[in-house]
């Protein structure tokens, strides 16, 4: 198979183009550019199929593990794709351990060095309990989220770009060394015993719950597969993003606890990053559940048609599963939502007649199911 690969602008990139065994998958292709660009690897491509001058749509992005055969378009011997350069890319575990590891030694550097020395406070530093409690939740906290980030999270990118590390440690880092600073201070004034304990109480059950809400959306993965699938369980029955929910009010235990206003002032900017993330979230989900109604519309007509037909049970499974290989990523995404339904379907057994009425598949009654009605991230407001 021909592949031609082009700029955005029409330029070939790799003169002559590229040729490639008829089995040959996306993969393939980008270790094929790689070596002949030796600059972009393959991460660092976007290939994208042409698309119509002066169409406004999104052009289809090619997936790594598919075979190009599945974008040729009936023309197997040639495929022209579009190159774009992401720029250098760094890892989600590597960018995610920059950016925690900062407050985590920068954190203890207020606590234990003689650092307010050069702020020109020369006296005897006395230290509250409330001031060693906050460096352990604070450390906690951060060394919670990189063992997270390496042994629990299954990230669906590979890679970030190389910009967002500087970003991102600027970020935390900074915010680290803000908060430090004034809970470590010399002139700090410690809060109330009562105050203290119901703060940290709040942190640690936050902290506990912010973990096992991550174990819960590492579930919804399986090791190998990236899609999305609407979360359940736990808190995540109340909220969509409940461990950001979590997050943020182990943050306000640690703020009350603590009580400064460098504290709230990163609470408030974190819940809003945090809110607008959980927001972009919660539209994800609602329009994954959508497309699977689609995908669950196509599987009723389809097995109405076999129905019709007069096929049995065991043809349509395997024509349905012949089916699923061709539309492999919405599947995969789906069906935790697909086995849902056709559970409850299968259940009322109404499949059978024919009579199902598809538009009532998320309406909760006679059995079926009802679309989960959630909270973004911060009930009862949100
Ligand atoms: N203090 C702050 O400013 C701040 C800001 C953000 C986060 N945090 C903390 O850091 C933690 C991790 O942040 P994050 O933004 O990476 O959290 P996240 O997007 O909710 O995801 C955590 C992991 O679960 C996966 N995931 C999320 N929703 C999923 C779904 N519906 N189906 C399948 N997998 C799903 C994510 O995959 P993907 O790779 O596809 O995303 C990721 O691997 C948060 O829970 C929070 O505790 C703190």
């Amino acid at each position: 198979m021909k592949v031609t690969v082009t700029s955005s602008s029409g330029k070939e990139i790799i003169k002559g183009g590229l040729e490639l065994a008829d089995s040959a998958t996306v993969a393939d292709l980008q270790e094929a550019i790689h070596k002949r660009t030796k600059k972009y690897y393959p991460s660092r491509q976007r290939l994208t199929l042409p698309l119509q001058p002066g169409s406004k749509e999104k052009p289809i992005v090619l997936h790594y593990k598919k075979s190009l055969k599945d974008y040729t378009d009936g023309n197997a011997g040639n495929l022209t794709v579009v190159f774009k350069d992401l720029g250098p890319q760094v890892s989600y575990p590597i960018l995610f351990f920059w950016e925690y590891l900062g407050p985590l030694i920068i954190y203890p550097i207020f606590y234990f060095l003689p650092v307010y020395q050069f702020f020109g406070y020369k006296g005897e530093r006395v230290i509250y309990p409330v001031q060693t409690y906050a460096l352990y939740a604070w450390c906690f906290h951060y060394f919670k989220r990189i063992m997270e980030t390496f042994f629990v999270h299954r990230f669906s990118h590979a890679t970030s770009p190389l910009s967002n590390v500087f970003r991102n440690c600027a970020y935390y880092w900074t915010f680290g060394a803000y908060i430090a600073y004034y809970v470590n201070h010399p002139l700090y004034t410690p809060v109330s015993d009562l105050q203290m304990k119901i703060g940290f109480g709040l942190a640690v059950v936050c902290q506990i719950a912010n973990f096992y809400c991550h174990i819960l959306l590492r579930n919804l993965r399986g090791s190998g597969s990236g899609g999305y699938q609407i979360p359940r369980g736990f808190l995540f029955n109340i909220v969509t993003c409940a461990n950001y929910t979590t997050e943020i009010y182990q943050w306000l235990g640690f703020n009350i606890a603590t009580q400064t206003v460098a504290g709230y002032v990163f609470l408030v900017v974190a819940a809003s990053i945090m809110t607008n993330w959980a927001l972009a979230k919660h539209r994800r989900l609602k329009r994954t559940s959508l497309l699977a109604v689609v995908t669950m519309r196509t599987l009723l007509s389809e097995r109405r048609i076999l129905s019709d037909l007069g096929l049995n049970q065991t043809t349509s499974v395997f024509l349905h599963a012949l089916s699923c290989c061709f539309s492999w990523t919405l599947i995969t995404r789906h069906m935790h939502i697909l086995s849902d339904c056709i559970g409850s379907i299968d259940k009322s057994r109404r499949i059978e007649s024919n009579d199902i009425d598809v538009d009532k598949l998320f309406d909760g009654k006679e059995g079926r199911p009802k679309y989960p009605r959630r909270w973004v991230i911060l009930p009862p407001f949100l």
